[in-house]
C-alpha cells in the first residue's frame, strides 16, 4: 500500500491518503467538522472536487454530476478518486463552504 500528500488548494492543509483510500476518505480524517458525506458513491455530488495536479485512478460517476468535459478537466467526485501519486485539488462541490470555513475561523 502507498501513501501520498494530497493538497487542498484552497486551504492550503494537506492530509495523506493511501492508494486504497479514496480522496473524501481522507479529507474526512483531517477531522473537518461539517463535510457533507452523501451517498459515497458518486450519486449525489456533494464531494465534487476538481484535481489539479497529480495523477489518480477514478471509478463510476453519475454523469449527471460529472459530465465528460468536467471528468477531462480533472472535475470530479472525491469519493470515486483514488491517488497514485501526490495530487493537489480544489474543493467546487457543496462542501466547499465548510472545508473553507472553519480555515477562516482558525486564523
Ligand atoms: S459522496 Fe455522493 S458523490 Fe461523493
Amino acid at each position: 500500500m502507498a501513501h501520498f500528500t494530497i493538497t487542498i488548494e484552497d486551504t492550503g492543509e494537506t492530509f495523506r491518503c493511501s492508494d486504497r483510500q479514496s480522496l473524501l476518505v481522507g479529507m474526512e480524517a483531517l477531522g473537518k467538522k461539517g463535510i457533507p458525506v452523501g451517498c459515497r458513491g458518486g450519486g449525489c455530488g456533494v464531494c465534487k472536487i476538481e484535481v489539479t495536479a497529480g495523477d489518480y485512478r477514478t471509478r463510476a460517476m453519475s454523469r449527471e454530476h460529472v459530465s465528460e468535459e468536467d471528468e477531462a478537466e480533472g472535475r470530479l467526485l472525491a469519493c470515486r478518486v483514488t491517488p497514485v501519486s501526490d495530487v493537489t485539488l480544489k474543493v467546487v462541490g457543496k462542501m466547499k463552504k465548510n472545508v473553507c470555513r472553519e480555515q477562516a475561523s482558525e486564523s
